[in-house]
C-alpha cells in the first residue's frame, strides 16, 4: 500500500516527537496565585484547595524563595484583609494587607513580579465587587474604588494590576487614573472575559469572599456567549488593556482561541480553583494521572492561543518542563 503522507513517521522517536512539537512552553509565562492573611507564622492550608495556602507576610517570603528556585518569576496577589465593611476600604489602605505584602516582597525579592488583583469582593461586607446602591452594584462609583486601589497597589511596589470585577468601563478609567499618578509604566492585565463561573467556588472559601446575597451574574458573563466575550475583551484592548485574561480556562479553550485570533495583545488563561480541586480530588482517590493532567491541561491553553498561563499548579508545571517531560 502507497500512502505519501504516513503522520506516525513523525512520532517515532523521542527526540524526533520533542522536534516538531508545535506547543512550546516555559516557566517564564507561568503566573502563581497567592492569598495573603495577616498575622505572622502563618501557613493554613485551604479545605477545597489541598496544597495551596493562606499565607502570613513572613511565611510568604520563604514560599517566594521557593518559586525562584523553581524558575518562577510572577505571583498574583489576593488579600484577605482584617476586616471588611460596605465600600471595601481595607482594599485602598495604603497599609493594608496587599500593600503590606508588596512593601515586604520588593525589598527581599525585588525580581519577583508583582500582579495585585483588583477587586472588592474580598474586601466588602456584602462579597459583591462592588459599591451596592440598594442590591444593585453600582457601575460607575466602583470605578472610583478600584482606582483609589490600583493607585494605593502601584504606591505599594506593584509591577502590574489585573482589575477582576468586570464593570464597564474600568479599563479607561484606570488607566487614566495611574497615568495622572505618574504610573504610565504599569501595565493592566484586565480580566476581560471572565464568566460567571462556578468554577470559583473553592477561592470563595479560599478568599472568604462569596456574595452574601444573590450572585455575580450582573457583572460577569453569562457562560452561554462568545461574541459577548470578544466584545469584552476588544473594549478593555481600546481602553487601554495590555494584557486580556480569559477566565476560566479549562472549560473556555474556544474563547481562548477566539480571543486570540482577533487581537493584538498577549492573552492570558487563569485555570482557576475548582479547576485546581477537581484534579486534586481525583488525584486524592487515586482516580486519574494528577502529573499527567496537570500538563495536559495547561499544554491545552497554550495550544488554544494563550501566552500567559495563570495556575495554582504553576510549581508542578515548572518541575514538569526543567524534567522536560512538557514544553
Ligand atoms: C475576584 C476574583 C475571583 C477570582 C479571581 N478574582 C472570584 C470571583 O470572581 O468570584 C477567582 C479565581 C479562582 O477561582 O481561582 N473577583
Amino acid at each position: 500500500m502507497r500512502q505519501n503522507q504516513r503522520p506516525r513517521r513523525l512520532r517515532g522517536n523521542m527526540s524526533l516527537r520533542q522536534m516538531v512539537r508545535e506547543t512550546r512552553i516555559d516557566s517564564a509565562s507561568l503566573v502563581y496565585p497567592v492569598f495573603v492573611v495577616e498575622g505572622t507564622n502563618k501557613k493554613e492550608e485551604i479545605s477545597s484547595m489541598p496544597g495551596q495556602y493562606r499565607y502570613s507576610i513572613d511565611r510568604l517570603l520563604e514560599e517566594i524563595k521557593d518559586l525562584i528556585d523553581l524558575g518562577i518569576l510572577s505571583i498574583l496577589l489576593f488579600g484577605i484583609p482584617k476586616e471588611k465593611d460596605a465600600c471595601g476600604k481595607e482594599a485602598y489602605n495604603d497599609n493594608g494587607i496587599i500593600q503590606r505584602a508588596l512593601v515586604a516582597i520588593k525589598k527581599n525579592y525585588p525580581q519577583m513580579y508583582c500582579i495585585t488583583d483588583i477587586c472588592m469582593c474580598e474586601y466588602t461586607s456584602h462579597g459583591h465587587c462592588g459599591i451596592l446602591q440598594g442590591d444593585r452594584v453600582d457601575n460607575d462609583k466602583t470605578l472610583i474604588y478600584l482606582n483609589k486601589i490600583a493607585l494605593s497597589h502601584a504606591k505599594a511596589g506593584a509591577d502590574m494590576v489585573a482589575p477582576s470585577d468586570m464593570m464597564d468601563y474600568r479599563i479607561a478609567s484606570m488607566r487614566e487614573c495611574l497615568d495622572q499618578h505618574g504610573y504610565e509604566e504599569i501595565p493592566i492585565m484586565s480580566y476581560a472575559v471572565k464568566y460567571a463561573s462556578s468554577f470559583y467556588g473553592p477561592f470563595r472559601d479560599a478568599a472568604d469572599s462569596a456574595p452574601a446575597f444573590g450572585d455575580r451574574k450582573s457583572y460577569q458573563m453569562d457562560y452561554h456567549n462568545a461574541l459577548e466575550g470578544e466584545k469584552e475583551a476588544l473594549l478593555d484592548i481600546e481602553e487601554g488593556a495590555d494584557i486580556v485574561m480569559v477566565k476560566p480556562a479549562l472549560a473556555y479553550q474556544d474563547m481562548i482561541k477566539r480571543i486570540k485570533d482577533i487581537s493584538r495583545v498577549p492573552v492570558a488563561a487563569y485555570s482557576v480553583s475548582g479547576e485546581y480541586a477537581m484534579v486534586k480530588a481525583a488525584a486524592i482517590k487515586g482516580w486519574i494521572d494528577e502529573e499527567q493532567m496537570i500538563g495536559e491541561m495547561a499544554v491545552a491553553a497554550y495550544r488554544s492561543g494563550a501566552s500567559i498561563y495563570i495556575t495554582y499548579f504553576a510549581k508542578e508545571i515548572a518541575k514538569l518542563i526543567k524534567e522536560g517531560r512538557i514544553g
